[in-house]
């Protein structure tokens, strides 16, 4: 498919991410209240907008690091096969690690993830994902925050992107052919 032959329909307004962010980070702020090991990872590029705006909703003690790992090249077919292409800065071991993830699709990226930063000996592990697509799931993970289900429609914006472009939205919007 030619990546120029698309248009994109507003899915979630600008306002309505933001109110969503904010009540998620009183949730957040409430569970990890009791720990000054909390560790805040981003999945490179697709969060880097909602890791942003969600860090400053929360009033914690926290850290921030990013983990890159490869799923989706330029099309809209998830490759199964995940490697990491750019790993943590820190060290995880006794953290309280929470993953922020832009969307959770067949669950196979955020399943290896788990894998991977499991076996590094975390104090906890949980996930906060912006977008659900609970009809897409092929492999089953435990995603403990959860900004907002969507159907079975490919999206873009707020950091998420359709072959690079769009992350630079403000809202999430849907892409159809054209
Ligand atoms: P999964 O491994 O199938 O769960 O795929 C998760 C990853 O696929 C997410 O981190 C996204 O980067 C990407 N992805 C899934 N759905 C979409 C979409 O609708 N738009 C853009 N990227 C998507
Ligand atoms: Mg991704």
């Amino acid at each position: 498919m030619d990546a120029s032959d698309y248009k994109i329909e507003k899915m979630i307004s600008a306002k309505s991410i933001a109110a969503r962010v904010e009540s998620l980070a009183i949730e957040i702020s409430a569970y990890y209240g009791n720990t000054d090991k909390l560790i805040v990872v981003g999945l490179l590029r697709g969060s880097f907008v909602f890791i942003a705006d969600l860090v400053r909703e929360l009033n914690l003690p926290l850290e921030v690091d990013f983990l890159e790992v490869s799923s989706y090249g330029d099309n809209m077919e998830s490759s199964r096969e995940v490697r990491i292409l750019k790993d943590l800065r820190g060290e995880i071991e006794n953290r309280d690690v929470l993953i922020i993830e832009d969307i959770v699709d067949t669950g196979y990226t955020m399943h290896h993830v788990l894998t991977i930063l499991g076996s590094r000996k975390p104090n906890s592990i949980q996930v906060c994902a912006l977008l659900d697509k609970p009809t897409r799931r092929e492999v089953e993970v435990s995603i403990r925050w959860i900004g907002f289900e969507i159907p079975d429609e490919f999206v873009v914006g707020y950091g998420i992107d359709y072959a690079q472009r769009n992350r630079n939205l403000s809202y999430i919007g849907k892409v159809s052919m054209i």
